[in-house]
């Protein structure tokens, strides 16, 4: 499946108004520092599909959650909108350099061919048989997990280190046994630049808190780079070359986190996880070598991963800045500089594209002919995710191979799990369950 295809539903579900969009003030976004995902739907609600908001630095913010004018500026308009130079070059450049996610034009081109050939290696040979590994791994680490446990367990460590697995051997063809001394000094890397990302991105859209002591705000920042910096080295001394490099640390944090919101969906719904095991055991999963066609034959365990990717896309917002002036529309006159601002999950809960949208129903993605609005977990257009196919792969093989190995729910008067408000979604998907031993 192409992300294309993921995304399908962008331009059909298209609502184009002609009279162009609404102006916002800057102080109307003050909520977005609280609760941004609410605070940008209460935007929306309140103003259409499409605004305009005029930033104090004089810069415009688009917001749109609009099928037709999102194809326009993510696939259309792909090579004059690019993701912003300060996200680029303040995250990216420390973490993966200029590479695919961090490059346009010819480098772009030729580094992203790269990911590509490389990702389809993973499909056969020895990468698939990796995976395979990492699955019966995650089973038997599910299971000792909860033999150990007393009353209630957290899947999320046993979610990290197959990621890890994923991640090392899959991805980065490493062979490294759980436990090879580098596999923990690894996985340690991986999961401190997860964290440390996290921080720095929240620090530099919180700057403002630091504008009575900017010498502070240097500081603090400059901690963080050092040690996302060496994390960084870590992870070069095994995986020197940087695409791989790059596709390596990608594997790890959004699988990771999409997995563990899935078992936590699950949880509430033990009779989704009885459905998912019954059709493990008929597609004969781990009975033997793991090929790619039995994957097809777990439709829902891929629908589960398809539906919390919608309802929690790890990859909180889809920024793109103007190169040069350009026209999206009638009243979609963008100048240089200007940016505009998508978050799947604002596209993913609103009600007129999605049939209720906030109920976690995997069975919307079993039926072809469903009502569905436009999926943009991994993005779309050109510079959507190199990784979907792969991801999705990853994550209907770790739930379904979870399905087989335990039956859980979620801990007596433990709360729903529910969006933080934190932004990105990248955090510790912390979901307490009862878990006991299924029968193999
Ligand atoms: C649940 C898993 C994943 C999700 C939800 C996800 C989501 C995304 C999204 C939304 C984008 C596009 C961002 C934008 O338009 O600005 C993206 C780009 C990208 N993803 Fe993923 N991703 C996932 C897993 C992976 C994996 C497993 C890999 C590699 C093995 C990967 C590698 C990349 C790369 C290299 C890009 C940049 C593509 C380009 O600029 O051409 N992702 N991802």
């Amino acid at each position: 499946m192409t992300a294309w295809e993921l995304a399908q539903g962008v331009a059909a579900s298209s609502r184009d108004d002609a009279r162009g969009p609404a102006r916002v003030r800057w102080t109307s976004m003050a909520g977005v520092f609280v609760h941004p995902y609410r605070a940008y739907r209460r935007l929306h609600e309140r103003h259409g599909d499409t605004l305009r908001v005029a930033l104090p630095s004089g810069r415009r913010l688009w917001l749109t959650r609009d099928p037709a004018l999102i194809r326009r500026a993510l696939v259309e308009e792909h090579a004059r909108l690019i993701r912003p130079r300060a996200v680029v070059e303040d995250i990216f450049a420390v973490t993966v350099g200029a590479n695919i996610v961090a490059s346009n034009g010819a480098r772009w081109r030729r580094k992203r061919r790269e990911g590509e050939d490389h990702l389809r290696a993973t499909e056969a040979g020895p990468q698939l048989a990796a995976l395979e590994g990492c699955a019966r791994e995650l089973i038997a680490d599910a299971r000792a997990q909860v033999e150990r446990a007393r009353g209630a367990l957290d899947l999320l460590p046993v979610v990290e280190r197959f990621a890890a697995t994923v991640a090392l051997r899959v991805v980065a063809g490493l062979p490294l046994a759980r436990t090879d001394a580098r596999f923990e000094r690894l996985g340690e890397a991986l999961a401190l630049m997860m964290r440390e990302t996290q921080r720095l991105a929240d620090v530099r859209k919180r700057a403002f808190l630091f504008a009575a002591a900017p010498r502070l705000g240097a500081r603090y920042e400059a901690r963080r780079v050092r040690r996302l910096r060496r994390a960084v080295e870590v992870v070069a001394e095994v995986e020197p070359d940087p695409v791989r490099r790059e596709l390596l640390l990608a594997a790890y944090e959004n699988p990771s986190t999409t997995l563990a919101w899935a078992l936590c969906f699950l949880a509430r719904r033990p009779e989704l996880i009885t459905e998912l095991r019954a059709e493990a055991r008929a597609a004969a999963l781990l009975r033997g070598p793991l090929d790619l066609a039995q994957l097809d034959r777990l439709p829902l365990a891929n629908a589960v991963a398809r539906e919390t990717a919608r309802l929690r896309p790890p990859i909180a917002y889809l920024i793109r800045e103007a190169r040069d002036e350009l026209s999206l529309g009638p009243g979609l006159e963008l100048r240089a500089g200007d940016q505009v601002l998508i978050i799947p999950w604002v596209v993913h809960t609103d009600p007129a594209r999605w049939p209720a949208p906030e109920r976690f129903d995997p069975a919307r993605f079993l039926d072809p002919d469903g009502e569905r609005g436009p999926l943009l977990s991994f993005g779309v257009g050109p510079r959507s995710c190199v990784g979907a196919r792969f991801a999705l792969r990853v994550l209907t093989l770790a739930i379904a191979s979870v399905a087989l190995a335990l039956e859980w729910s979620a801990s007596p008067g433990a709360r729903a799990p529910s969006p933080s408000g934190r932004f990105p979604w990248s955090e510790k998907v912390r979901c307490p369950v009862r878990a006991r031993l299924a029968e193999l």
